[in-house]
């Protein structure tokens, strides 16, 4: 029997028009699975649907804004009605923010930041796990950062949403575990993804040094993770962090 294996199974994964997103999304597929590809960006989203569908795969583009309550309940709501169940979960959406000092960072920026990357987050736990609950299963991955572990200078918002995310991921994590239902959070390091581009070279210098591999990460890595936490090989893991960050992590 291949564990693997994620046939009849539905998941909706945040943020898949590029990326990490798009990545875990073929991964899904690989795996036989149908995914709800949301994202704010409905073309992006519409055009890497497009060429999925015709490689055969069952996949839908759902546009989304995570930071806003309503736009996540009618997504949920939509998705429920295309395929009629969730039965994973992938909290990816999220902005870098840009660099700098906290001293500068303005209300209006500090909202944001926190509003996609953490806030979103909770929306689209809080819509999708009543579901779960009802259906006895379901799985969640939020895709934090190292950042949210260990900080990063000049990204004060980011690393503080991601810690952010890695408690709320083991509050819910404890709240369902005896409803079938597993909640992990991955914590990238440097991944070759657009939201890179948005880094200082200063930034950047600073984020690969600290790799002792002396690489950066690739999408399909974190998508072979995630896969995996979506998968029943994973049954005794919840509420875990995971990290992926070429040993950066230490801890
Ligand atoms: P990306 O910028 O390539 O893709 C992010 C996707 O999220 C885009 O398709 C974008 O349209 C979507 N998005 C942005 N705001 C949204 C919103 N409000 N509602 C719905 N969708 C929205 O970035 P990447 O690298 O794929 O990032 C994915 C996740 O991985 C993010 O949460 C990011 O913080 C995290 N991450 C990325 C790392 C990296 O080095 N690339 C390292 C650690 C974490």
């Amino acid at each position: 029997m291949d564990h693997m294996d994620l046939t009849n199974r539905v998941a909706i994964v945040t943020g898949a028009a590029q990326g990490l997103g798009l990545a875990i999304t073929k991964r899904f597929v690989m795996a036989h699975a149908s995914v709800a590809m949301v994202d704010i960006n409905l073309p992006g989203a519409q055009e890497a649907a497009q060429n999925l569908l015709s490689t055969g795969a069952s996949v839908t583009a759902f546009a989304c804004d995570v930071s806003d309550s309503a736009s996540v309940n009618s997504m949920v709501n939509a998705v429920l009605d295309r395929y009629t169940r969730i039965d994973i979960l992938v909290n990816n959406a999220g902005i870098g923010g840009g660099a700098q000092r906290l001293q500068d960072v303005t209300d209006d920026h500090w909202h944001r930041v926190l509003s996609v990357d953490l806030t979103g987050v909770f929306y689209c736990c809080r819509a999708v796990v009543p579901h779960m609950i009802a259906r006895g299963s379901g799985r969640i991955i939020n895709v934090a950062s190292v950042a949210g572990k260990e900080g990063n200078p000049n990204m004060a918002p980011y690393s503080a949403a991601k810690a952010g995310v890695i408690a709320l991921t083991k509050a819910l994590a404890k709240e369902v575990a005896k409803q079938n239902i597993l909640v992990n959070v991955i914590t990238p390091g440097v991944i070759d993804t657009s939201l890179i581009n948005g880094l200082t070279p200063e930034q950047a210098r600073y984020l690969i040094e600290r790799i002792p591999m002396g690489r950066i990460g690739r999408p399909e890595e974190v998508a072979a993770l995630v896969h995996w936490f979506a998968s029943d090989e994973v049954s005794f893991s919840t509420g875990a962090v995971f990290d992926l960050s070429g040993g950066r992590a230490t801890y």
